[in-house]
């Protein structure tokens, strides 16, 4: 049954009447530049064909309950009157932050009752949490007839990370499930937000394999990393990593501690990677975005130290197959979750062959492979 209906169902089976609608958003996979956006540098996402949906209705007692379908039909229930953090269901902090930081701004928001369901897997770096977000962003944007574009729901979506879940992650998920494109890939400026669709080159595909090495941004050392950047841009009187260049930090090297110096010299070197892939994109250069890709990885593990040695093997695997025809990396915050692989169309089965045959053989693991296409965001249409 597709999500729209599951969701609409389920609405009438739980509320006894209809939803006034239904909206989605799309998870997102990143191609290159991880890592970057919380430090005002580049990424280069794009929204996939997995996404979260919610039937929604307006309510007037400043009351919001939530039903997830896909937590066995919990309910949650927030007071707008008087939001507070929930220990015992997390999940409908993603919610409480959200209406929390769209309060701020349109307090006209008086209640709903939602039912959300979706197929972003759960806590694999593919943005299930972006993706609700601006779900019930988009939602709530639509019944109370809200002049909320994609670009403040990002802002509003990134809020309720860091000001209510306690995540202080950049921009980069909310803005490419609010306002990706449809077989494009973005170029985003973390900092001016300017950003760029450009076309995903022809004859490849998206493919997305997951390690199913379960992993959580909150608990992970996702927040420890970005005080370590911020503290080696401090210590250069910048404001971000944006602003240092690898050789003015070379030249400050002795400054630094040396973990310090190795987190921001994968920041660097990968700012400068997401601007050079793009051009390689344009330029159909794809050995060149290949190795680029083959790069992100290696700093990404031992400069920033963020990947784990089920997504290594995984990459090697698939790099095997793929030479300088595609690219692989792993993608997303890391400590488990995707790699993410650009491959020749004619290529795909052998990937996917090659995956479940070692992958399993080398960490006892079965991965889940997922072929994407770029989509629209829920703010572009
Ligand atoms: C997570 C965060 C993003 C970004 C990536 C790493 O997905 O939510 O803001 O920092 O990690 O690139």
């Amino acid at each position: 049954m597709p999500y729209q209906t599951l969701v609409q169902q389920a609405f009438v089976k739980h509320f006894d009447y209809p939803a006034q609608g239904i909206w989605a958003a799309p998870g997102r996979v990143n191609l290159i530049g991880d890592h970057t956006d919380y430090n005002d540098g580049f990424v280069l996402p794009a929204a996939i064909d997995f996404a979260t949906y919610v039937a929604a209705a307006k309510r007037n007692d400043h009351r919001v309950r939530v039903v997830a379908l896909d937590l066995d039909g919990q309910l949650g229930e927030i007071n707008l009157a008087e939001i507070r953090f929930n220990t015992e269901q997390m999940w409908l902090n993603y919610v409480a932050g959200t209406i929390q930081a769209l309060l701020t701004r349109y307090p006209q928001v008086t209640g709903a009752d939602i039912v959300v369901s979706g197929n972003v897997p759960l806590g694999a770096g593919l943005s299930s949490s972006a993706s609700f977000e601006i779900a019930l962003l988009k939602a709530l944007s639509s019944l109370y007839g809200l002049t909320l574009d994609g670009e403040l729901a990002a802002k509003l979506g990134q809020s309720a990370e860091n000001d209510f879940v306690g995540c202080n992650c950049g921009i980069m998920d909310q803005f490419i499930s609010a306002q990706g494109k449809a077989k494009h890939a973005m170029l985003l400026d973390c900092r001016s937000l300017d950003y760029q669709h450009s076309p995903l080159p022809d004859g490849l595909q998206i493919v997305i394999i997951n390690s199913n090495v379960k992993r959580g941004l909150v608990d992970s050392q996702y927040n420890a990393r970005r005080a370590q950047c911020e503290s080696v841009a401090r210590a250069l009187g910048k404001r971000a990593l944006r602003d240092v260049s690898m050789a003015e930090l070379m030249s400050n090297k002795d400054k630094l501690d040396e973990q310090a110096l190795l987190r921001a010299r994968h920041v660097i070197s990968e700012n400068t990677r997401t601007e050079q892939a793009v051009l390689a994109m344009q330029n159909n250069d794809i050995a060149q975005l290949s190795q680029l890709m083959r790069a992100s990885h290696l700093s990404l593990q031992q400069d920033f130290e963020v990947s784990t040695k089920e997504l290594d093997g995984l990459v090697a695997i698939v790099q095997d197959v793929v030479g300088e025809r595609g690219g692989v990396r792993m993608t997303g915050g890391g400590f488990g979750g995707c790699v993410v692989a650009l491959v020749p169309d004619d290529l795909v089965p052998l990937v996917k062959t090659r995956v479940n045959a070692l992958y399993p053989a080398q960490f006892g693991l079965v991965a889940d492979i997922y072929q994407c296409t770029a989509v629209d965001g829920a703010f572009s249409l």
